[in-house]
């Protein structure tokens, strides 16, 4: 990286910039809950992925994505975990304070971890409260169905917009059986649809639709007035979400089947690794132009 990234001109630059370029020159302005519930009414699909850094999360806020997650998935994506079970709050806290600095215009979603919620719902607001206040998220996720209204409740009579997470619900591993395409029964069926709609009333702005067959998927979506944002659900939702890492190929494993890899960036990193590690054992890394010197009249 160039000293010239960290000069403080160049910063107060870049921001002004980026803050001017919000709401003006033709850039839409910043997202909020009421204007994705806009979207929804409008037809106008809903874009979204998750970052865990503030490089990726500014650039995805620079192409104009409408929401960002922080997504527990970075317990398998950033630290190689094998589920997302055991990040604790406080590494999601520190996650969400890093993309918090980077996101202006998309509206911040952050994920409560397992195990932040699910003991009771005091606690559970007393811990969405903290991604509000000490690391800036303008709502939160949690995963689960009716059993999870009560909560819904409390968090937005606390003025925490939530979104809701129902299908396949990753931090339902063990009860799953692994992570497995739900809704795949009649009951199933039945119990999502009115999941959801326990979730809608309860007061959720909006609902992840997971791993779930796209029939059912469009059934809800017709259901609901509150957007649906698919990942692994089908083209039919109000709007879409990937895990960055996966869109990227930065993982290691075949990616499901719902993933489209939109860049190689793992073999960009190899090749620029690679090509880096040759220039300094060859020694033609660094050259005399990527070297500073003495200034003038002073001698060693
Ligand atoms: O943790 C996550 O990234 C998620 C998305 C897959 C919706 O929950």
């Amino acid at each position: 990286m160039s000293l010239t990234t960290f000069e403080p001109a160049n910063r107060d630059a870049a921001t002004s910039e980026r803050a001017s370029a919000s709401g003006s020159n033709g850039r839409p302005a910043k997202v909020t809950v009421p204007s994705l519930q806009q979207k929804k009414l409008q037809h106008q699909p809903i874009s979204a992925v998750t970052a865990y850094d503030y490089a990726s999360a500014r650039i995805i806020d620079d192409a104009g994505l409408d929401l960002i997650l922080v997504g527990d998935s970075l317990a398998m994506v950033m630290q190689g975990q094998p589920n997302t079970l055991a990040i604790t709050l406080d590494e999601m806290l520190l996650y969400t304070r890093g993309v918090r600095r980077a996101v202006q215009r998309a509206l911040l979603v952050a994920d409560m971890p397992y195990g932040s919620y699910q003991v009771d719902d005091r606690e559970g607001v007393a811990n969405a409260l903290r991604f509000v206040k000490e690391a800036g998220a303008e709502a939160v996720k949690i995963e689960g169905g009716a059993n999870r209204a009560a909560l819904v409740r409390r968090l937005t009579d606390a003025e925490i917009p939530v979104m809701a997470h129902i299908g396949l619900t990753p931090q339902s591993v063990h009860r799953m059986g692994g992570y497995r395409v739900q809704g795949k029964t009649l009951a199933a069926i039945d119990q999502l649809r009115q999941d959801a709609l326990a979730l809608q009333q309860a007061g959720c702005f909006a609902i992840v639709l997971e791993g779930m067959p796209r029939e059912l998927a469009t059934i809800l979506t017709a259901e609901l007035d509150i957007p649906t944002i698919g990942i692994g659900a089908g083209p039919d939702c109000d709007g879409q979400i990937l895990v960055l890492h996966d869109m990227l190929t930065l993982t290691f494993s075949p990616p499901a089947k719902f993933v489209r890899r939109y860049a190689d960036v793992g073999a960009a990193i190899r090749q620029a690794v690679d090509a880096y590690k040759s220039d300094v054992e060859a020694r033609t890394f660094p050259t005399e132009e990527e070297s500073y010197h003495l200034p003038s009249g002073v001698q060693i």
